[in-house]
């Protein structure tokens, strides 16, 4: 067999008919939103790796910190013979895992919308490690995913602090879906960004360098480019604030002026009024008990937790019930 295996199960054309779905929705309603999963085309997906390289995007280097200082024990804790990666992106943090998952790990599966990113992660990996067995699937994980019958125990990883763009309700889905994915004794690891000073957060959000407002724009340039839209990104400015009351963060873009936004594929021509914002991303930071709560809520145990030294980051060890 070969070690390197494709599966997609996303249709080709569902990305075309999800974003203009979520374009007429999302900028039809009020206040007008877009998901954040409409960031990363090839310009985006490069702006969010030199994010994670600032010196005020603390969450990358907090995260690796701790996959370092831990990996041995979440080697020894979960004993995982399948290594299930979703949103899996170029598997960079991934390798400190999959190396102390190795000799017993048969079989790594990562999950990612972009196939792109799926093979070139795949190219690296088996270049160090060419006995490993990877099955890629180019999948939406929040969709529930079908995964190859591949032996476990199974340890599926949700890095990054990702699950902090979905809103609670959708959190609560998330996880349960995840539960259906492991047979009890399996474990997630998840990674989730922590309550902290406002000033620490915002300034991870609105960078000195104009990075993330560059990366909060590019929305902009692939609905111009995708649907032929006439929008303008500097027409808008970046906005990062911090809601203290449902603790997360959340990018905002505003109209520097008065302006309409056709788009006539949609048949859709979208007023704004001076200052008005789209809203672009919502990114939750946790706190342990809710977090213990929540794994709890979707029938997940709460095993381990661990810290970057500076309390920024944590990493969850759940365990399938
Ligand atoms: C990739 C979703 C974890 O929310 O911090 C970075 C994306 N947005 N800067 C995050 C992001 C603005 C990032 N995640």
């Amino acid at each position: 067999m070969s070690p390197f295996q494709l599966t997609r199960t996303l249709p080709e054309d569902a990305t075309e008919a999800d974003l203009r779905a979520d374009v007429q929705g999302g900028l039809t309603r009020v206040p007008k939103e877009l998901p954040p999963k409409w960031f990363y085309d090839a310009r985006g997906s490069e702006l969010f790796e030199e994010i994670t390289r600032l010196p005020e995007y603390y969450p990358t280097r907090a995260e690796r910190e701790i996959l370092v200082d831990r990996a041995s024990d979440i080697a020894a804790a979960t004993g995982a013979r399948t290594l299930v990666e979703l949103g899996s992106g170029s598997s960079e943090k991934t390798r400190f895992l999959i190396d102390a998952l190795l000799p017993d790990l048969a079989s790594y599966v990562p999950v990612d919308v972009s196939r792109s990113a799926l093979t070139g992660a795949a190219e690296a990996l088996l270049a160090e490690r060419p006995g490993l067995d990877i099955h890629a699937l180019v999948a939406d994980f929040t969709r529930g995913l079908e995964l190859p019958d591949t032996p476990g125990p199974r340890l599926v990883a949700f890095l990054g602090g990702t699950i902090g763009n979905l809103l609670p309700d959708e959190r609560a889905v998330f996880l349960r879906s995840v539960r259906t994915m492991l047979s009890p004794g399996d474990a997630l690891l998840l990674g989730t960004d922590l309550v902290k000073d406002e000033a620490t957060l915002v300034a991870a959000y609105d960078d000195a360098a104009g990075v993330t407002a560059a990366f909060n724009k590019n929305v902009l340039a692939v609905i111009a480019r995708e649907l032929d839209a006439d929008v303008r990104p500097e027409d808008f400015d970046h906005v990062a604030l911090w809601d203290r009351d449902r603790e997360w963060i959340e990018m905002r873009l505003r109209a520097r002026h008065a302006l309409t936004v056709k788009i006539p594929e949609l048949d859709l021509i979208v007023p704004f009024e001076k200052g008005e914002e789209v809203r672009t991303e919502v990114s939750a930071k946790f706190r342990q008990a809710g977090v213990r709560r929540e794994l709890s809520d979707a029938g997940l145990e709460l095993a381990r937790w661990w810290t970057d030294r500076k309390e920024r980051f944590a990493l969850s060890l759940a365990i399938a019930r």
